[in-house]
């Protein structure tokens, strides 16, 4: 699976934990949102360390990738306002709506703008050996 492949299926389970979280009771909400948070912070952590460290290397896409980074650092952010609230609290709630925007926006953005880009730069060779590295630093498959 090349690296484009890899990121598409784990945002498709991060806009699946979204979903998730939001349609999860009271009783569940908890456990949907460690599931969210724990899926959300591995991906871009694995991300950073394979896409996004080489794509700083080549001067077409440095931008945009420092871009995407920033965003991680939000999310970051909005996640460790969200611990330090009670999750049956208004503010969680208006909290991760913030989350969700954010995310949503930034993995479309990831999906259109940077892969546009990413696909000009990155060898064929290059883009397989970055979704196996990926892979390998989430501990699946590949
Ligand atoms: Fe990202
Ligand atoms: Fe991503």
């Amino acid at each position: 699976m090349d690296i484009f492949d890899k990121i598409l299926a784990d945002h498709g389970k991060i806009r699946g934990l979204i979903d998730g979280l939001e349609a999860a009771g009271d009783d569940e909400r908890c456990e949907a949102y460690t599931a969210l948070k724990d899926f959300l912070l591995c991906h871009h952590d694995a991300e950073q360390e394979t896409f996004f460290a080489e794509l700083v290397q080549h001067a077409a896409a440095r931008d945009d990738a420092m871009h995407m980074i920033e965003e991680h650092g939000e999310h970051k952010k909005i996640i460790e306002q969200m611990d330090a609230i009670d999750p049956r609290a208004d503010r969680w709630e208006d909290k991760f709506a913030e989350l969700k925007d954010d995310v949503l926006h930034h993995i479309d953005e990831e999906e259109e703008d940077v892969f546009a880009v990413a696909r000009q730069v990155l060898p064929k060779s290059v883009a397989e050996d970055l979704g196996v590295r990926m892979g390998r630093i989430e501990g699946g498959p590949g």
